[in-house]
């Protein structure tokens, strides 16, 4: 049986703290897509940790971490995290289970990343230039290397050869920056990623879930973000929703039950790329200041927004989302009123679809007004505690998408969340 947590809007809904917090209910967590791009928050003994290849379930000592053939893994991203972790007494060697199949990416993929987003200009994707999109490429390219090619002994011939046809590509750019610092980096991290448990990732999972082990996938970036269903081009390089865990860990699609969409309590975009509901003013402003709106994996400003629910049905709807997690009401409290986009007019035309290139043409939201609580609600433990504001707000989104909001997150730390 497998359960997915995973992001319904532009990613960092709050994933990793979602996850951390039912982690302990699972034998195995896993990554099933997405690489060091994701940045996945979770507080341990109330010390801030930033997660980006290594699944979420980490601090949980019950619990193995897989991290899924679907991923992209940088193997010197994975050797300064390993060090992150173990200085929280967490063994890797015991606990972290990575697929002979998930690519990796090379120091040239970097390279690449920089290079394209730089000749794009102004049309740049704002890519966390870790390298995602060219090793993405490599993998449909049928070119890549893969972490089972390691323990082969012709891997430096694979490696010097893909090396060579990324030089070309490089030099097509003009890019000629030094990455040898990156590749000892990478030579040196390959030998640790070696110590590491490599094994068959699909036959590893369904022996476990044919054991009656629990296993919850762990979604990176958000379902907007989805190479086929997101804001195309201003996407990333992967299958972000939950069709992506059958392909991204080899599940057959009977085994998955519950598909728990986390969304933040209003919206936010980190990147370029169309975003109906970004407010350009001040209200935009507080939002990002209350929220701490800053890039986890790059530090930077994201773009803040009121809720979009023409977006959050699309992603219901993709996902088959059975449940909500609502993140970062708190952040809520210190406003007088609040918006919910309900549909979007487009050349004066009312619309509730997502359309097939929002740049195309200016999208007007169109937005229903809510009473904000305006009282202080991050230290609230019972759904009977929470304003009546709150819960008039929660009752609108469940009726909009016919899913419920079943958790409420309060505030960064564990023990902040609540059962509605
Ligand atoms: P992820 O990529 O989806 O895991 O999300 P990020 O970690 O990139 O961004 C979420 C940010 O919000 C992190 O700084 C979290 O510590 C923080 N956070 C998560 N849930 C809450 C919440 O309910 N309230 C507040 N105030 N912060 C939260
Ligand atoms: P988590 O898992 C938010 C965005 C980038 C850029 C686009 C493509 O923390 O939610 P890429 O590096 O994949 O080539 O970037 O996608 N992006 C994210 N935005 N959260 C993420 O991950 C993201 N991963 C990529 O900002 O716009
Ligand atoms: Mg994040």
């Amino acid at each position: 049986m497998v359960d997915v947590i995973l992001g319904l809007q532009w990613g960092d809904e709050g994933k990793g703290k979602i996850v951390d917090y039912f982690a302990s209910q699972y034998d195995i967590i896993a990554r099933f897509q997405g690489g060091p791009n994701a940045g996945h928050t979770l507080y341990v003994e109330d010390k801030k940790i930033v997660l980006h290849q290594i699944p979420s379930g980490v601090f949980h000592q019950q619990a193995i971490n897989l991290i899924g053939n679907g991923v992209v893994l940088d193997p010197g991203t994975l050797r300064r995290e390993a060090d992150t972790v173990s200085a929280f007494g967490v063994d890797l060697k015991k606990n972290l289970f990575i697929s002979e199949r998930t690519h990796l990416i090379l120091p040239t993929h970097r390279a690449l990343d920089k290079a394209a987003e730089g000749a794009k200009g102004e049309g740049k994707i704002g890519s966390t230039l870790k390298g995602i999109g060219p090793a993405y490429m490599d993998k449909t390219g049928r070119n890549g290397l893969r972490v089972g090619d390691l323990l082969h002994k012709g891997f430096i011939a694979q490696y010097i050869k893909l090396r060579l046809k990324h030089q070309k590509l490089l030099d097509n750019y003009n890019f000629n920056e030094d990455i040898s610092a990156w590749e000892e980096e990478f030579f040196e991290s390959i030998e640790f990623l070696k110590s590491l448990n490599i094994v068959n990732g699909e036959y590893f999972l369904n022996q476990k879930i044919s054991e009656g082990k629990k296993v919850l996938a762990e979604g990176a970036q958000g379902s907007m973000l989805d190479i086929d269903f997101g804001t195309f081009p201003f996407v990333t390089s992967s299958n972000t929703i939950s069709a992506g865990v059958c392909n991204g860990l080899g599940v057959a699609p009977q085994k998955i039950r519950e598909v728990i969409g986390v969304s933040k309590a209003y919206c936010t975009r980190v990147g370029g790329g169309p975003f109906p509901t970004e407010l350009h003013d001040e209200v935009g402003e507080k939002l990002r200041k209350v929220g701490s709106e800053f890039g986890a994996t790059t530090g930077r400003p994201r773009r803040c927004g009121w809720m979009d629910m023409v977006a959050l049905q699309y992603a219901c709807m993709l996902n088959g989302v059975t449940q909500i997690v609502m993140t970062k009401a708190d952040v809520l409290d210190a406003f007088e009123e609040l918006q919910i986009c309900t549909s979007y007019k487009i050349n004066d035309k009312e619309i509730s679809e997502i359309p097939f290139q929002m740049a195309h043409a200016p999208i007007e939201p169109q937005y229903k007004s809510f009473k904000g609580w305006n009282k202080e609600t991050s230290s609230i433990k019972t759904h009977e505690e929470l304003p009546v504001e709150m819960k008039d707000y929660i009752q609108f989104i469940n009726a909009a998408l016919g899913v419920e909001v079943k958790y409420v997150s309060n505030g960064p730390g564990r023990d902040q969340i609540i059962k509605v």
